[in-house]
Order: C-alpha cells, then structure tokens, then sequence
C-alpha cells in the first residue's frame, strides 16, 4: 500500500509512489494516452495514464468514468512546473469506488437559479471550492490575530428574548410558552462577555428578516463580533483595521492557487493593504454632495441620510481601500451608541470597495440612566434589557465593539460579486433549499 496523500501536499512528495483519493473533475486525451484530472477538496492533480503502463482494460474503465467519479490512484510524483499547480501524477494502477454518470453540473454554462438548486453539488466546481477555501483562511486570520492579541472567544446565543439592532429585520420563532427571536448580534452578550473576561469576541450566525433582495444580503450570515473594556473609538478602528489587513497577507501567502482560480488579481489585495482612510460622516457627506452636484453619479442622498449602495461605490472607488466613516447622525444609528458632546453616534462603519459595508461597530452608552431613557425612546421593552442595564450598575466602563459580516468580507476579498456564493448554503428571502 503506498502512503495515502492529499493534493495540496504532492510537491512534498517528489518521486515517490503515493495514492490520492478523490472525485474526478475533468477527463482528456486520444489514442494510447489519458489525463484524468482528480479533485480531493485540498486540490485538483493531473493524473497522466498510459494504455502501455495499465493495460486495456483499466485503461477503458477508466475512460468509462463519468464526471464525479469516486475512485482510488496510485501513481508515481512527478513534480513539474509546468503541469497545472506545479505538479502531476503517472499512474500506476487505480480502484474505482463509484462510476457516476449525468453530473447535471458540466462545463457548459448554467443560469444561477439553476446552481442555487443544486448548491450541494455546484460545491463542488472550482470557483467554489476556492471560495469555501478562501472562507476557511479568512475565519482562522480573523481568530488568529485577536486570538495572538489577548482576546477569548465567548460565544453570545442564538435563541434570544430581545432585539438588537431594530425589530423590523427579527426572526420570530415559538420558544415553549413564549416568543424567541433569532439572534441578529451577539453583541449585547458580547458586551457583558467584556466585562468578565476584558477583551473577548464572538463568532457565529446572525439572522435578519432582511426584505432586501440585493446581492449583499442574507437572512442568515455570519458575524465575528469583538468587544472591548475600557477601549476608545480610535482602539475600536486600529482592531478591526489590523485584524483585516492580517487577513489579506494571509491569504497572499496562503491562498494564491484559490485567488487564481478566482481570477482575482493578487495586487489588487496587496493594494488594500494600506492605512485605511479615517474620516467623520459629516466630510464623506460633504464628498458625495460635491460629486452628485458635478454629476459624476446620482443619488438620493442628502446630508443626515444612511448611505446607500451608490454612495458606498463612490466611496469605495474614491479611496481604492477600506474607508473608516466616523462620527455618525445619531438618529440613523442603534440605540445603543453613545453620542459625542456634539451629539454624534461615537459608530463606525467600514466601507469596502465593491463590497459596501463590512463592519459596523461603536463606543457603547455606558450611563444607566441615558440608556434606559434610549431604550424607552426607541419603544423598546425595558423588562428584555434589565439585564442589559446591569451592565451599567456594576463596574460600569467605556467600552466598544465591532461587528464584522464575513460573506461580505469574503465578497470584497474574492472580488465575487454576490454574497450568496461566500456562504455554504445560502439563506436568503426567496431561498431556503436545498
Ligand atoms: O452594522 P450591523 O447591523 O451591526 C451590528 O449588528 C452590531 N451590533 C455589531 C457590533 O457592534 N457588534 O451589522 C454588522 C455587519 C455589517 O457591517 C455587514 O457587514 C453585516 O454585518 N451584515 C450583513 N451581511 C449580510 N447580510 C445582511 N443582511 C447583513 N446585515 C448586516
Ligand atoms: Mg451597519
């Protein structure tokens, strides 16, 4: 038996007679000669067959195989740089587990309705694996660097009492003898996670009744939700800022066969990787008046408005980077912000090129007596936060956060268009299924 090995580890093993083990991507070749190419997740080989080294009748069982194939080879490492990834396989002999034939999932082109209903077989295609590849690398830098920098991972729950971040977008479900909602924040456990253990984050799926249909939202997405004791807006920035360009040299050192077969230009990562742009929401507003007045885009928005998806492009495309917007109009921000003597939301977003919005995160009220008065404001039931005001009873510190959408994150770093396709299993207004 040779040593079993996984694609992504061939060139370690040059010379040496090894078996992959795998689902067959694509078949070629003519007359006396056949590359079979084999997919194991970590990578897709080049395996070389010949008539005269495996005899007829492996060799016609072979060419019988059907995309997606299972099947066991056993072959000689050759590693080339000219072959795809720098490395192929002769083979020696081969055991076939499964033939498959009709794969509805070929080389030709499909509509994306179509995909979506067979998401767990267009798994399996290449951009798609890159990307749930690239998704893998992106969660373990954002763990890895705050896990490096003194921060505990406390998980917030999912099942919760109370609303977050508006109750327009919440989930009802049927908890026992009350009403639950799914979670759309961790991060008010998160906040009382922070005064036990300084600096913690939480990471899991976040949930919103979105009735948005664009290609930036989900029902279902993922947040990773740092927060911190006794931290200003300014710490708040440098986290997430550090965090996330971390991420993009991991992914330059780690992922440059995935961003191939993305088609994303690596440069174009490596440009991001610059001091992102810190300003207050009152001069980006005064950027977007002055280009809507020259008429180098069109939008509604005026001064004191959220912004919106073209407002976010002109950002984006103006800076050429993450851009840090400060300071918000408090009457458009969660309820849970503390506000500046000028009495500006102490928020900021990030603001991605092509991505639009990837975080959202703030300096927290931290006096009882202002919060409840928001909450009350906000017609938000006071009995849900009474936990949430113990906060500011015991031990009460300036604190904050931030809360950073992975498939948007994803979609900024991939450069693929639509979050739908950062995520598994998409969840979104019209999709369910599979
Ligand atoms: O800006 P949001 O709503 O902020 C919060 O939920 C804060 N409680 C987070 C915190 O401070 N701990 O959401 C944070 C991020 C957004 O910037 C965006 O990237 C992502 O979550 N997001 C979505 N991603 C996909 N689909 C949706 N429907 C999303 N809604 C928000
Ligand atoms: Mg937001």
């Amino acid at each position: 038996m040779a040593t079993i090995v996984r694609i992504s580890e061939l060139k370690a093993h040059d010379g040496e007679t090894v078996t992959l083990q795998g689902w067959l991507y694509n078949s070629r070749g003519k007359g006396k000669i056949m590359f079979l190419l084999l997919r194991d997740g970590s990578g897709i080989c080049q395996c070389v067959t010949l008539k005269s080294d495996v005899g007829e009748d492996l060799f016609a069982e072979l060419k019988s195989l059907g995309q997606e194939s299972s099947l066991k080879i056993t072959g000689k490492v050759k590693v080339d740089e000219r072959a795809p990834g720098g490395v192929e396989l002769d083979l020696h002999s081969a055991e076939i587990i499964q033939n498959a034939s009709d794969f509805p999932i070929g080389k030709k082109e499909h509509g994306p309705s179509f995909l979506l209903d067979n998401r767990h077989l267009w798994l399996r295609s290449k951009r798609q694996m890159a990307l749930m590849r690239l998704r893998h690398r992106v969660i373990k830098s954002f763990r890895d660097y705050l896990d490096n920098d003194g921060f505990f991972c406390v998980d917030s729950p999912i099942f919760t009492p109370n609303a977050c971040e508006g109750t327009s977008t919440l989930f009802e479900t049927d908890y026992f003898e009350e009403k639950a909602y799914l979670t759309q924040s961790g991060q008010l456990y998160g906040e009382a996670s922070a005064m036990a253990l300084g600096k913690i984050y939480c990471f899991g799926p976040t949930f919103r009744a979105e009735k948005s249909k664009t290609r930036r939202h989900l029902t279902e997405f993922w947040m990773l939700e740092p927060e911190i004791a006794y931290a200003d807006l300014g710490q708040i920035c440098d986290v997430a800022e550090g965090m996330l360009r971390y991420t993009l040299r991991q992914v330059l050192e780690h992922n440059q066969i995935d961003l191939a077969d993305l088609e994303r230009d690596p440069e174009v990562l490596e440009a991001y990787d610059v001091d992102f742009p810190r300003l207050p929401y009152a001069e980006a507003a005064e950027m977007l008046m002055a280009w809507q007045a020259e008429g180098r885009y069109e939008s509604d928005f005026k001064p004191g408005d959220d912004l919106g998806a073209p407002d976010e492009t002109m950002l984006g495309q103006h800076f050429g980077c993450p851009v840090m917007v400060t300071h918000w109009p408090a009457e458009i921000k969660a309820f849970y912000m503390k506000q500046d003597a000028d009495g500006n939301a102490l928020g900021v977003d990030i603001i991605a090129p092509t991505a639009g919005e990837i975080v959202g995160g703030a300096i927290r009220e931290d006096d009882e007596q202002v919060l409840r008065q928001r909450i009350i404001d906000h017609d938000l039931p006071l009995d849900a936060f009474s936990w949430y005001l113990d906060l500011r009873k015991f031990g009460s510190v300036p604190h904050g956060g931030f809360g950073l959408g992975l498939e948007r994150t994803i979609s900024w770093i991939s450069g693929v268009e639509h979050v739908r396709e950062c995520i598994p299993y998409p969840r979104t207004i019209s999709r369910l299924h599979p």
